[in-house]
Order: C-alpha cells, then sequence, then structure tokens
C-alpha cells in the first residue's frame, strides 16, 4: 500500500507548509500531495481560495499581491510555500502530488516544472499531476505527454474509470466514500493504479486494502505505515 501524505503530514502540522512538507519526507513516505493555485504568474501550495482557515488573514487569495500574501501566518509562523520551494525542498526524494486547484494552472505548472528541471534538476518522473478539473489535466498532457496525470474523482462516474484512461492517466484518486469493488476493478483492468483520500484511521485502511486499493492519502502518514 503506498501512502501519500496528504497536504503534508497534515494532521500534526499546518497543512500545505514546508513544515508539513518535511515531516513527510523525515518519515520516508511514498509520496506528498499538495494544493496550489496560479496566483500573481506563481503557483502557491495552499488548499482554500478563502484565507480564513488555514491563515491569519480574510478574504481571497485573489485581493491581495504576491508579497503581501506571502507574509501570512500560515500556522506556526509558516507562511504559503510557493510550488517552487516545495519543488527545491522535496529535491526528487519523494512522488510529488501536485493537485492543480483553480482555473488556467496548464501553462503556468509546465514552465514552472520545466524551468526546475534545469534549474533544480527536478526529475519528472516523481511527479503526478492531478486535479478534479479534467480539460486540464487534458491539456497539460497534450502539451507534456511525459507528465504523468493522476485523474480526480470525487464520485463513481457512469463508465467507471473510463474518464481515466481517455486523459492517459496512470492513477484514478478517488474519494474513500464510494470507491467499491467495481470501481477497483475497472482501474485495475484499465491498468489504473486507484488511490484513495482522505483515509486517517485503521480500519478504513484495511477495509480499502482488502479491496485491493493501491494507494491511500492520509494525514497521519507515520501511524499508517504501522496500520498495514
Ligand atoms: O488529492 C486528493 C485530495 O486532496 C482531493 O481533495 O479537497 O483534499 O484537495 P482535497
Ligand atoms: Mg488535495
Amino acid at each position: 500500500m503506498k501512502i501519500f501524505a496528504h497536504r503534508g503530514v497534515s494532521g500534526h502540522y499546518p497543512e500545505n507548509t514546508l513544515l508539513a512538507i518535511q515531516a513527510a519526507l523525515d518519515c520516508h513516505v511514498h509520496g506528498i500531495e499538495i494544493d496550489v493555485y496560479a496566483h500573481d504568474g506563481e503557483l502557491i501550495v495552499i488548499h482554500d481560495r478563502q484565507l480564513t482557515r488555514t491563515t491569519n488573514a480574510t478574504g481571497n487569495i485573489e485581493d491581495y499581491s504576491h508579497a503581501a500574501l506571502l507574509e501570512f501566518d500560515a500556522g506556526q509562523g509558516q507562511r504559503i510555500p510557493t510550488l517552487w520551494q516545495v519543488l527545491q525542498l522535496i529535491s526528487n526524494q519523494a512522488v510529488l502530488n501536485i493537485e492543480l486547484k483553480g482555473h488556467d494552472t496548464a501553462h503556468l505548472l509546465i514552465t514552472t516544472l520545466e524551468r526546475a528541471k534545469v534549474e533544480l534538476g527536478t526529475d519528472w518522473s516523481t511527479l503526478l499531476i492531478s486535479s478534479f478539473h479534467h480539460p486540464m489535466l487534458q491539456q497539460i498532457k497534450q502539451l507534456q505527454p511525459t507528465l504523468a496525470i493522476g485523474a480526480l474523482t470525487a464520485n463513481i462516474p457512469l463508465n467507471y474509470c473510463q474518464f481515466a484512461s481517455e486523459l492517459a492517466a496512470i492513477s484514478v484518486h478517488c474519494d474513500r466514500a464510494f470507491v467499491d469493488t467495481a470501481m477497483v476493478e475497472d482501474a485495475h483492468l484499465r491498468g489504473l493504479k486507484i488511490y484513495v483520500y482522505t483515509v486517517n484511521d485503521q480500519r478504513e485502511a484495511l477495509r480499502l486494502q482488502a479491496l485491493g486499493v493501491d494507494g491511500i492519502f492520509c494525514n497521519y502518514p507515520a501511524e499508517a505505515a504501522d496500520w498495514f
């Protein structure tokens, strides 16, 4: 069972911060999932468009300049990181699952990753790009076929994992509330891995293992390693 630290070790540290990501590296996870938005020509790492839940600011990210945004406290004195900072920190030590939030991030993502390949030595084989925005995933795959795609779904589609095959994804990322035998079998028949979010207790994790799920997104990855 592969374990992805969901928003870093977000069960113990402020989510989507360098502190939470470093903690994930320290427990040698298979992968780290982060959420990114395009903001002012840069990709920033945060889950909500609204700042209230995870920072000491109010309003939406687009209400602020990039400089102002990076001043806010994202918990325990952490700042909202940029994707660039995360790529620097991870430095190919784990799979990085970049979940694209919002709109129109395809071109910015690709230019950022091309630069990271040259300047940071980012190994693209360690990257997994996901989103609930499937046309955007399709655009990324068309622009850069070598980038691995993970197709997110919060439901069970009529044709099960066909959408993921159509996106030439390597994995389908499914909500734990819906994933079932039919979905897992369909993914595997198509040669897709199936990863499930967000799984924070052992009973659920073992149920999913019995279903044949290939990986979980978890806020407590160190604990999860002992569950299986
Ligand atoms: O990528 C898996 C999971 O993070 C998707 O949902 O809302 O936690 O970003 P969310
Ligand atoms: Mg996410």
